[in-house]
């Protein structure tokens, strides 16, 4: 670690020059260099307070954890160690900002893998050491909350549902900093899931899919399938609330998987001739669930009055958010509630450099969390978002109205 200072160091002195003259003349939009991480991603960016993305770098372990069939922690926090500081300068250098112009340095501290977030931290903790800069702890979730924010003047409060690998949460973002959690997985996330069915499935042997991560391969395929030919039951619908679960479902998709193996005499490990109608039933299935879950929490956020009367908007964050067939059956509960639905890109959408420098922007601009002081900070591999209302949403047991009719 002391050898990546010292580039970072050399680097910053090859800035310092132009600096002095550059400062004298005019004022500049307040930086912020953003640093990720949490999972498999190492990500770093630095966006000015206007939101404008000055430079980026991103290096994803997805092809390694692809091959030993899921993330081995201590591989991801070698290949996190391995890349953090080449990942960190090539987003100072494309930006053309010295370390010495930050205003603040932003990292995710929680939710996360433990080892993968000490990387990020301990090496954020000594570059604000080094360069004097206050430092902004960025919760991951809340990060995926608010990137809308950098494309949309979104205005607080709005509902957010957010999907990856690694959560589900449905949730009202009041501000920056103050959420209302109405549900969450109660087992796995949707992203984690369609990741096993992948694997289950072998599609990294499948030549369209083998370099897609498992959610982007269940899309792929389910193009070619009839989801009608499999069936699987949504979870929870006797439950009138806002969480979800996930890991029943998965076990219903391998026994259906198990039980296709039979009868075409398919050694696992091989490519089923029925595949893509699986993927078409998975994706469909995960999708109603996701789109029933949300539909409820509409529905109490109208009763509740938490949502603005004119133009309500839910927000769609998270890597599973990239899924076009997700995105379109929640399309059809907005549009039938009179709810405005905005997703970031894709390459928002997944875990990047870019929303916690942005996350650090939203944090700077209302003075919450900067931290001149990082005695005692540490990373937090749990933390729940915000304050949880989902009691009340499951008192309220709010009936949801078919979605057969919505989807045809
Ligand atoms: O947000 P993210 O990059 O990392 C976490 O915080 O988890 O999300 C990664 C997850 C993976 O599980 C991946 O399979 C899933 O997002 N994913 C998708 C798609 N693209 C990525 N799931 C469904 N459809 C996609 N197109
Ligand atoms: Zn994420």
């Amino acid at each position: 670690m002391a050898r990546c200072f010292y580039n970072v160091r050399k680097f910053a002195l090859a800035f310092g020059r132009r600096r002095v003259s550059f400062h004298s003349v005019v004022t500049h939009p307040r930086l912020i260099l953003g640093i990720e991480t949490s999972c498999d991603d190492t990500g770093a960016a630095v966006v000015d307070e206007n939101g404008k993305i000055l430079g980026e770098a991103l290096h994803s372990q997805k092809d390694v954890h692809l091959k030993t069939g899921g993330i081995i922690p201590p591989v991801a926090q070698k290949l996190h160690k391995d890349n953090i500081d080449r990942v960190v300068n090539e987003a100072l250098l494309s930006s053309g900002v010295s370390p010495h112009e930050l205003s603040a340095v932003a990292t995710t501290v929680k939710p996360g893998m433990a080892l993968s977030l000490g990387v990020g931290l301990s090496y954020s903790l000594k570059m604000v050491n080094e360069y004097s800069k206050p430092f902004i702890p960025i919760h991951h979730m809340e990060a995926h909350a608010l990137t809308v924010r950098l494309l949309h003047p979104v205005e607080f409060p709005f509902l957010v549902l957010l999907i990856s690998g690694g959560h589900c949460i449905l949730a009202v973002a009041n501000n920056v900093s103050d959420f209302l959690l109405l549900g969450q997985s109660l087992d796995e996330a949707p992203g984690e899931t369609l990741d096993k069915v992948a694997r289950r499935l072998s599609l990294i042997h499948h030549p369209e899919c083998a370099s897609m991560s498992g959610g982007q391969g269940i899309e792929h395929l389910a193009q070619y399938g009839n989801r009608t030919h499999i069936h699987f039951t949504v979870p929870m619908s006797q439950q009138q609330d806002c969480n979800f679960s996930f890991a029943g479902l998965r076990n219903h998709i391998n026994q259906v998987i198990q039980k296709k193996e039979a009868e075409e005499g398919t050694k696992m490990g091989h490519i089923l001739s029925c595949v893509a109608d699986i993927a078409a039933s998975a994706q469909h299935t995960v999708a109603l669930h996701i789109a029933k879950r949300t539909q409820r929490a509409i529905l109490f956020c109208k009763k509740e009055g938490l949502l603005p009367p004119t133009n309500p908007t839910l927000v769609v964050s998270g890597g599973v958010a990239s899924n076009g067939y997700i995105r379109r059956v929640l399309q059809s509960v907005t549009d039938s509630l009179d709810m405005s639905l905005l997703c970031p890109p894709p390459k928002l959408c997944t875990d990047n450099g870019i929303m916690i420098a942005w996350n650090g922007v939203e944090r700077l601009r209302t003075g919450a969390g900067i931290l001149h002081n990082i005695d005692g900070i540490r990373y937090e591999p749990r933390a729940p978002l915000g304050t949880d209302i989902s009691e009340s949403v499951r008192k309220a047991a709010i009936k949801v109205p078919s979605l057969k009719r919505l989807l045809g």
